[in-house]
C-alpha cells in the first residue's frame, strides 16, 4: 500500500549526530525554534534528510554560511541537503523555523492546553518542531534555552541556570528526540526528594496548575515507591540530578516518559479522595511507575525503529505490573491484569485488526500503540520469565542492561541476551513476537494404569495477512489435584513445542483433577470440556489462586452463554458463589473479583468463539437475570456482607480497604437489582469518597432512579473536570440501552461536553462504545452517532479519532444486518473529506 513502512526497509542513517542544541522563543501563534546540530557523516555522498511537518523555515546554515534554496529541497514531510552542499568532516547545521503551539489541536509536537506550552513527541512529533532525523535509532545529547514569559520553564535533564523570562536545561544522556520534552507555564510543584542506593540525592516535582496541588501527594509517593523498586527488583538506580513530572489537561495517551520530565494526563496525577476512585489510584500508582521505569527500559536502552516498539513498552507494562503485585496482593493483581487482556488484547486478536506484538509494516505508527503491543507485549516477557525462572530472568535482564546500554535495539537482541544468558535455543519462541493470533490450547486426558496424560493441541485461528500460523513454544503450568482436594502434583511447568503433545504423571493412584495454565502461564484460550462440578471443584480447592477463579470465571461465563440460549442459571454457579460468601478466609479483594460477572463484551466473545453469533439484547438480559437470580438467592450473605465490609475511619487508599470497599460494592450491584436501590440511594447520600459516590450513582443510573443524583453530583463538580468526566462517562455506560443513543445524543448536546478534550470526548463515547447493547443497537443508531462524532474530531485530532474507532473492531462477530450497518458506517467514515491517515488506516484494516 502507497506510504507504507516496512520492517525490511531498516537502514541506518548516514550521519552521528554529536550534540543537538536548541533555542526556543515561545509565543503562543509564532514560536521561533533555533536548532544547533553537530554532525559527522557516516557515507560519504549521502544526502542530508531531516524531517519537519507544518514548519515555516526561516533560515538553514552549515558551519555558519547560510544555504541557498538550490541547495535543498522542502516537501510537506521534511526537507533533503543535498551531498554537493555538504562538507565530508563534522560539520553543523544551523536552522530557525516557525511554529504556531496554539492553533495545534492534534495535540502533537508543540501544542498549547489553558495556557501552558506542552509537548508530545512520540512518536514522530519532534519533527512538528524542528527539522530533524526523527527516529529512535538517532541518539544525541540535547541543551535547551527556552525564553517566554512564564514562570517555570522546563526540559529534559538537568537545571543548567535561569533568570527572570530565561531557562537553560542539559541533558547529558544521549536520547531519540522522541523523548525530547518542553514544557512552559504558570504551574505550582508539589516538590520531595529520593535518595537513591548509592546516595545521591534526587529532587523531586509535580506540576499542576495552581489549585491542583493539594492532589499530588499520593502521585509522589507513587514515584518514590517506584524509584526504589527499580532499585531492588532490577538494580537501576536514577541518574539525573533532579526528576520532574507535569499534569496536562489536554493529552491524547495516558502518560509519556520524556527524559527527566514525565508529562501525564492529568487524570493520572490528581488524586484526593474526594475526588478519585480506588481504581483511579491503583491506575496512578501504575502509570507513574510504568513512565518511570522507562528511565531504563525505554531510554537508556531505546527501540531501533518503531517495529520494536514491544521492546520498550511490553517490557515496561510487565515491569509495572509485578511492582504492582508487589506493593498489592499479587494474584488479584494477575486477576485484574487478565481480565483486562482478555477484555481488550483478546478482542483485538479477534478481529481485523489483529497483528503481532511486533508487526512489520504500518502506514502511521500512532496506530499500534495497542493492547497487543503493550499487554501481550507484557505476556510474552512473562513467559520468558517462566521458562528461565527468576534467577535465570535476572540474570538476562542484567546483561541486557550492561549489554545495551545507550544503545537503539530490536527484539533480536533482546531474545539474544536470553539465549547468551540461559544458554536456550528461544527461536521457536521468537513466533510470539511476529505472528499475531490467540493461540487455542484443546485439552484432552487420559488415566490408566497409575498414569495420567495430558495432550494438548495448539491452534491459532488465521488473522489478516497469516493464514497459516507454526505451533509456539509455551509454557504450560499445571497442578494436579487428588479428587479429595489435595494437591497430589504442585505447579509444574511443561514446555510445549508440537501442534499436538502428550506429558505424562505416573504414582497417581486414583485419577487427579487438573489445574491447567495456572497464574494464566500462557495467552492462550484453554478448550477444555470440563462439567460444572469440576469447575465447582476448583473453585473450592485449587492452590492456585488465578485458577480458583478462572474456575468461577467459566462457570459464571458458561451459565451466561447458556441463558442467552434460554437456559436456566446453573445451580453449580450459584452454590458455588454461595460457599464463596461464606469463606472469611478468602481475601475480600479476591471474593469480590469472583462476585462479579464477566462484561456483556467477554460474553460475545466467548459466544462469537464457539460458533454462535451473539445476540446483544439477550446478552444483556441474561447478565441482568443472573444478577438478580443471585442477589435473590443470597440476599441475607449479600446483605451481611454489604454490611461488614464498610471501613470504618477515614478513607485510605491502601488495597486492604479498598478491596473491602470492592466486596462492599459487588455485594451493593447485586443488591440494588432488588432493593429498589434503596442501598444505592442511602449509600449515595452518605459516601464521603469517590468510590462509594460514584458506584452508588451507577446503581442508580441501572436502577433507572438517578435523575436526582446526577444533578446533585453535576453541581457539586461542576467545576472539577476530572469528576465531570466521569458524570458523563457513568450515564454513557450504564444508562438503558434500548434509549442509550438519544441519551447519549443529549450529552453530547450538553454545553459541558467539551468534546475537543481527550478525556471528555472518551468519557462520552468511549464510554457508550462499551454500553454493549446500546453500541450494538440493531436498528445502528449507536453506530451511526459514533461514526458522526469519529468524523467531527478527526480533522481536529487524528490520533484520538483513529484510536477511536478500534470501538467497531467486533464488528464481523454480529448477525448480517449489524454487519452492514457498520460497514455503511465505516464507508462513510472513508469517504470523509480530508479524511486523515491515521483514522483511513484504520478504516481500511477495519473493512479488511
Ligand atoms: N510511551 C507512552 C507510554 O507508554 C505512551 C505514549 C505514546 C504517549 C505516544 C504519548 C504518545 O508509556
Ligand atoms: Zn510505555
Amino acid at each position: 500500500m502507497d506510504g507504507t513502512t516496512y520492517l525490511a526497509d531498516y537502514t541506518p542513517y548516514p550521519f552521528n549526530i554529536d550534540k543537538v542544541s536548541l533555542r526556543f522563543r515561545l509565543a503562543p501563534h509564532a514560536t521561533r525554534v533555533q536548532a544547533h546540530i553537530a554532525m559527522t557523516p557516516l557515507s560519504p555522498g549521502a544526502a542530508l534528510r531531516l524531517d519537519g511537518e507544518q514548519l515555516r523555515l526561516i533560515s538553514a546554515a552549515i558551519d555558519g554560511v547560510a544555504l541557498t534554496p538550490s541547495d535543498y529541497l522542502i516537501t510537506p514531510s521534511g526537507m533533503t541537503i543535498h551531498p554537493a552542499a555538504l562538507p565530508e568532516a563534522p560539520f553543523t547545521l544551523e536552522t530557525e523555523v516557525e511554529i504556531a503551539p496554539e492553533g495545534n489541536t492534534a495535540l502533537e509536537g508543540l501544542y498549547m492546553s489553558n495556557g501552558m506550552y506542552c509537548t508530545q513527541c512520540e512518536a514522530e512529533g519532534f519533527r512538528k518542531i524542528t527539522y530533524y532525523p526523527d527516529r529512535p535509532d538517532v541518539m544525541a545529547p540535547f541543551s535547551v534555552r527556552i525564553e517566554g514569559d512564564l514562570p517555570v520553564l522546563l526540559s529534559n535533564g538537568n537545571p543548567v541556570a535561569s533568570g527572570p523570562g530565561w531557562a537553560e536545561w542539559d541533558d547529558p544522556w544521549p536520547k531519540p528526540a522522541y523523548l525530547f520534552a518542553l514544557v512552559a507555564g504558570d504551574l505550582v510543584a508539589h516538590s520531595g526528594s529520593f535518595t537513591t542506593a548509592s546516595g545521591r540525592e534526587v529532587a523531586l516535582n509535580i506540576f499542576v496548575r495552581p489549585g491542583d496541588e493539594d492532589r499530588c501527594a499520593f502521585a509522589l509517593g507513587a514515584l518514590q515507591r517506584s524509584m526504589k523498586w527499580d532499585e531492588e527488583a532490577y538494580g537501576r538506580e536514577y541518574d539525573l540530578d533532579i526528576f520532574n513530572i507535569v499534569a496536562v489537561d489536554d493529552f491524547n495517551m495516558g502518560a509519556m516518559e520524556n527524559k527527566g520530565l514525565n508529562i501525564f494526563n492529568s487524570k493520572l496525577v490528581l488524586a484526593s479522595p474526594e475526588t478519585a476512585t480506588d481504581t483511579d489510584y491503583e491506575r496512578i500508582e501504575a502509570v507513574i511507575a510504568h513512565e518511570y521505569f522507562h528511565n531504563w527500559t525505554g531510554n537508556r536502552i531505546t527501540c531501533r525503529d518503531w517495529f520494536q516498539l514491544c521492546l520498550k513498552e511490553g517490557l515496561t507494562v510487565f515491569r509495572d505490573q509485578s511492582f504492582i503485585a508487589d506493593m498489592r496482593l499479587g494474584p488479584v493483581k494477575r486477576i485484574e491484569d487478565v481480565i483486562a487482556l482478555r477484555a481488550r488484547q483478546f478482542r483485538e486478536d479477534q478481529g481485523p485488526l489483529a497483528h503481532p506484538p511486533r508487526p512489520d509494516h504500518y502506514r502511521e505508527i500512532n496506530n499500534f500503540y495497542t493492547a497487543t503491543v503493550y499487554e501481550k507485549g507484557a505476556e510474552v516477557v512473562g513467559m520468558l520469565r517462566t521458562l528461565v525462572g527468576d534467577e535465570g530472568y535476572r540474570k538476562a535482564l542484567d546483561l541486557y542492561f550492561e549489554r545495551h546500554d545507550g544503545q537503539a535495539c530490536t527484539i533480536e537482541d533482546w531474545i539474544k541476551v536470553f539465549e547468551d544468558s540461559s544458554g536456550r535455543d528461544l527461536g521457536q519462541f521468537k513466533r510470539w513476537y511476529t505472528d499475531a493470533g490467540t493461540p487455542r490450547l484443546r485439552v484432552t486426558d487420559d488415566y490408566a494404569d497409575d498414569t495420567y496424560t495430558l495432550t494438548f493441541e495448539q491452534h491459532t485461528p488465521p488473522t489478516p495477512g497469516q493464514p497459516h500460523k507454526a505451533p509456539r513454544h509455551m509454557p504450560i503450568a499445571v497442578g494436579l489435584l487428588s479428587p479429595n482436594g489435595n494437591e497430589v502434583v504442585p505447579t509444574t511447568v511443561l514446555e510445549m513445542t508440537e501442534a499436538r503433545q502428550s506429558f505424562t504423571f505416573t504414582g497417581l493412584s486414583t485419577r487427579p483433577v487438573p489445574s491447567i495454565l495456572r497464574n494464566f502461564s500462557a495467552p492462550a484460550v484453554l478448550e477444555r470440556a470440563t462439567s460444572a462440578a469440576e469447575q465447582a471443584f476448583l473453585l473450592a480447592h485449587d492452590t492456585d489462586p488465578f485458577n480458583r477463579w478462572e474456575a468461577a470465571r467459566s462457570l459464571a461465563r458458561q451459565t451466561l452463554m447458556d441463558m442467552t440460549k434460554g437456559a436456566p442459571p446453573a445451580a453449580e454457579y450459584l452454590d458455588a458463589i454461595g460457599r464463596l460468601l461464606a469463606d472469611d478466609t478468602a481475601d475480600p479483594a479476591f471474593r469480590a473479583l469472583i462476585l462479579r460477572l464477566p462484561g456483556e463484551d467477554e460474553i460475545a466473545q466467548a459466544l462469537h468463539a464457539s460458533g454462535t453469533t451473539p445476540d446483544p439484547e439477550a446478552i444483556h438480559a441474561a447478565r441482568g437475570a443472573l444478577m438478580t437470580t443471585l442477589a435473590q438467592r443470597h440476599e441475607v450473605a449479600l446483605s451481611a456482607t454489604y454490611e461488614s465490609m464498610a471501613v470504618p475511619g477515614a478513607y485510605t487508599p491502601d488495597a486492604a480497604p479498598a478491596g473491602c470497599r470492592s466486596l462492599r460494592l459487588a455485594a451493593l450491584a447485586l443488591l440494588s437489582q432488588i432493593d429498589g436501590a434503596r442501598r444505592a440511594e442511602a449509600l449515595f447520600a452518605s459516601a464521603d469518597n469517590m468510590t462509594e459516590s460514584l458506584s452508588a450513582l451507577s446503581n442508580l443510573i441501572t436502577a433507572g432512579k438517578a435523575e436526582g443524583a446526577l444533578a446533585q453530583f453535576r453541581s457539586r463538580w461542576k467545576d472539577v473536570r476530572l469528576v465531570m468526566d466521569k458524570w458523563f462517562l457513568v450515564q454513557a455506560s450504564l444508562c438503558p440501552p434500548k434509549t442509550a443513543a438519544e441519551r447519549v445524543t443529549t450529552l453530547a448536546a450538553d454545553p459541558a461536553f467539551e468534546w475537543k478534550n481527550p478525556n471528555r470526548f472518551r468519557s462520552l463515547l468511549g464510554a457508550f462504545s462499551a454500553n454493549h447493547a446500546g453500541f450494538h443497537r440493531a436498528d445502528g443508531a449507536g453506530y451511526r452517532f459514533y461514526a458522526d462524532w469519529l468524523i467531527r474530531l478527526d480533522p481536529l485530532n487524528p490520533q484520538t479519532a483513529a484510536r477511536m474507532s478500534t470501538a467497531f473492531e467486533t464488528w464481523p462477530r454480529y448477525d448480517k444486518t449489524r454487519q452492514a450497518l457498520v460497514r455503511t458506517e465505516l464507508e462513510r467514515i472513508a469517504s470523509s473529506d480530508g479524511l486523515s491517515r491515521d483514522l483511513s488506516e484504520m478504516t481500511a484494516r477495519l473493512l479488511g
